[in-house]
């Protein structure tokens, strides 16, 4: 699809749709230490990523890891606190990001790549596999500020005191996550997608410097090294630069927040990129006939663009997985006229 047809009904795949609303993925957990630990073990992680493939018979499944293992494979101390939030040792100073060792992030990724093959071998041919990482922006943020859950002032405020630092930074893992991308591509990933969760919080001309730029750049890597494999991109919250972000930084889709009017994302996205979205996670928490009505616009608004269906952000912890069975169920009896 990704590749140019327009396909109706939609291919489906969820954004976290493997994770703590799936009791098989708790229980799982529950016998392992740390969450890393989970992503670092291969036949574990692999368990995990097809989960959700067999209990909804989605049409991509997505590598289970996590953003800030690139982080943690450059050296940073990262950890994830039992109450879920990440936790990194703040780097503020050139000292601190000069520790960081790129040369590193390979090996230490190394079972990653095995997570992709195996799942790669396991996965029903009609099923896709979807590899990940985190946009330079956002692992960048989370690096600076020492973890999330709050509006990242820190990171921002260290951007623009320490211009330079900061763009060593970026650059830095913009090369790292293109050569973690191509190594995924070469263990079995169809197409990739970045993750720029915290796109949202910049001015124009930090989304300019901070985002397009960098992305620009990375996507660039990636079609050169492999060309023909998809990049989706996820600038969540971007508003008014979803344009630009699609007309600049050679995205072949763009995956677009609930925030986002459909009609708009259609007419002013559509030509350029595949789109893929947008319902509320929350609508699939409450479920009923808001949850329909959602399905429904997004069906009847799409129809005529090329779209996977998916959720504007990820899957709630608090999701029944009965809504999420019966979504996948609407999509695919959707007939031509976009309804369902
Ligand atoms: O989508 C999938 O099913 C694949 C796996 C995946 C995870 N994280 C597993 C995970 C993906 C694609 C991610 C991306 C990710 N990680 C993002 C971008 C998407 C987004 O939600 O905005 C971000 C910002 C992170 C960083 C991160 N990882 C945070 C902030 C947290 C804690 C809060 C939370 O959402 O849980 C994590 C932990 C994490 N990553 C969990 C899972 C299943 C939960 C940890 C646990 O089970 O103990």
């Amino acid at each position: 699809m990704l590749g140019g047809e327009r396909q109706f009904p939609p291919p489906i795949w969820l954004m976290r749709q493997a994770g703590r609303y799936l009791p098989e993925y708790r229980e799982l957990r529950g016998r392992v230490g740390s969450f890393l630990e989970l992503c670092y073990t291969p036949e574990l992680a692999a368990e995990v990523t097809l989960q959700p493939i067999r209990r909804f018979g989605f049409d991509a499944a997505i590598l289970f890891s996590d953003i800030l293992t690139i982080a943690d494979g450059l050296g940073q101390k990262v950890e994830f606190a039992p109450s879920g939030g990440p936790v990194l040792a703040a780097i503020r100073s050139e000292g601190e990001l000069l520790r960081l060792d790129a040369g590193r992030v390979r090996r230490h990724l190394a079972p990653v790549l095995e997570t992709v093959r195996l799942v790669k071998a396991a996965l029903p041919e009609a099923c896709a596999l979807i590899g990940f990482a985190g946009a330079p922006w956002t692992v960048a943020s989370y690096m600076v500020e020492g973890g999330g859950g709050t509006d990242f002032s820190a990171a921002r405020r260290f951007a623009r005191e320490q211009p330079k630092i900061f763009a060593r930074l970026i650059d830095l893992l913009l090369r790292s996550i293109a050569d973690h991308l191509i190594d995924q591509i070469d263990a079995g990933a169809e197409c990739v997608q970045l993750f720029d969760s915290w796109a949202g919080l910049l001015d124009a001309d930090e989304f300019d410097r901070h985002v397009i730029a960098p992305m620009r750049d990375l996507v660039a890597r990636i079609k050169l090294a492999r060309p023909g494999v998809p990049v989706i991109g996820f600038p969540r919250g971007a508003g008014p630069h979803y344009a630009d972000y699609a007309r600049r930084t050679g995205v072949d889709a763009v995956s677009v927040d609930q925030k986002m009017a459909l009609a708009w994302a259609r007419d002013e996205l559509g030509a350029r990129v595949a789109l893929q979205g947008n319902l509320d996670p929350a609508a699939l928490v409450t479920g009923g006939a808001a949850l329909d009505a959602g399905i429904d616009a997004i069906l009847r608004t799409w129809k005529s663009a090329r779209f996977v269906f998916n959720l504007g952000h990820g899957v709630l912890p608090e999701t029944p997985p009965e809504h999420v069975a019966h979504l996948v169920a609407r999509v695919r009896a959707a007939d031509a006229e976009g309804s369902a």
